[in-house]
């Protein structure tokens, strides 16, 4: 069976879960095969306003679809599961979208032999530029894998890693896109310390940021080699650098990571 012809259920469909909805839907999933959850009925009607898509509670989802994509908050997991778990048919596959938690605490909550996959997207689902990072959990085979591929990839890039990788990959991708936006917003406030006007110097470091990353993504240089073909010996970018290191944005960036990590943990241990 195709992955189109599955029905998918996006159980808990917040923000990310509506991401997957709507990433799924341009890239020409049939809407009769979609089903999505949720807590509020305000939440319900906004869905099926919005997609189309039918809107159904959890036991009906699990009993209906083929793949169920939990998108929950990691703190709301285990009430989801205490009320699904134990009904999940055999061989359903369960794909999690949840930061920190490991596929053994989806495992240990469904019935024996259900393949779980864990997977780790992010916010730019929404213009189909994700960074999806997807790992097999117990029981997950690489056709399992291959459907999870199928589903996030219109959504962006994907990428199969351990699944001992993914509390980094939620510190990196999952989390990423706000580092950047954090640096745009404060470069734009440079931008009006120097005396350009705010929409100038917001629309000057955008498209800088995309220059940037296109260069990265299809130049194939290491990041260094791009910097120093814009760093002349004594020139103006090079006075920036040496403030920058001066302000350690270096050791902030590592510090940060790694807090974003343990945060990670931190979460799949309260979750429990
Ligand atoms: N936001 C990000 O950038 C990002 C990136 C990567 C991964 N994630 C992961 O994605 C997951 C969801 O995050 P989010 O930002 O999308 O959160 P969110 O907007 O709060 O979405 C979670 C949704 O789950 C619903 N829900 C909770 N318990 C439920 C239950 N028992 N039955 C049915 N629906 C239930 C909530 O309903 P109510 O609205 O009615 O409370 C809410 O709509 C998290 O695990 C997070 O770690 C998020």
């Amino acid at each position: 069976m195709s992955a189109g012809v599955r029905t998918v259920a996006v159980i808990g469909a917040g923000k990310i879960g509506e991401l997957m909805l709507s990433g799924l839907l341009r890239s020409g999933w049939p809407v009769d095969r979609l089903l999505a959850t949720a807590r509020r009925p305000a939440r319900a009607e906004e869905l099926t306003a919005r997609y189309g898509v039918r809107v159904v509670d959890n036991l009906t989802a699990v009993d209906e679809a083929d793949v169920l994509a939990v998108s929950v908050k990691p703190q709301d997991a285990a009430v989801l599961l205490d009320e699904i778990g134990p009904k999940v048919p055999g061989g359903k596959l369960v794909i999690s979208l949840c930061a920190g938690l490991p596929s053994s605490f989806f495992s240990r909550r469904l019935p024996e032999g259900t393949p779980v996959v864990r997977v780790m997207t992010n916010t730019p689902a929404l213009v189909d530029e994700a960074m999806t990072a997807i790992s097999a959990g117990a029981h997950a085979t690489g056709e399992h894998l291959a459907l999870a591929e199928e589903m996030f990839k219109p959504l962006g890039s994907t990428i199969r890693v351990p699944e001992s990788q993914q509390d980094a990959v939620t510190a990196l991708s999952g989390s990423g896109p706000a580092y950047f936006y954090l640096l745009v917003e404060a470069m734009t406030d440079a931008g009006i310390l120097l005396g350009l006007p705010r929409q100038v110097a917001h629309d000057l470091i955008v498209q800088t940021a995309i220059g940037s990353a296109v260069m990265l993504r299809d130049s194939g240089e290491h990041p260094v080699k791009l910097r120093e073909a814009v760093t002349s010996p004594a020139g103006t970018t090079i006075s920036a650098v040496r403030e920058l290191e001066n302000h350690g944005v270096r050791a902030a960036l590592l510090a940060a990571l790694e807090a974003a990590r343990d945060r990670a943990r931190e979460l799949a241990a309260q979750a429990e």
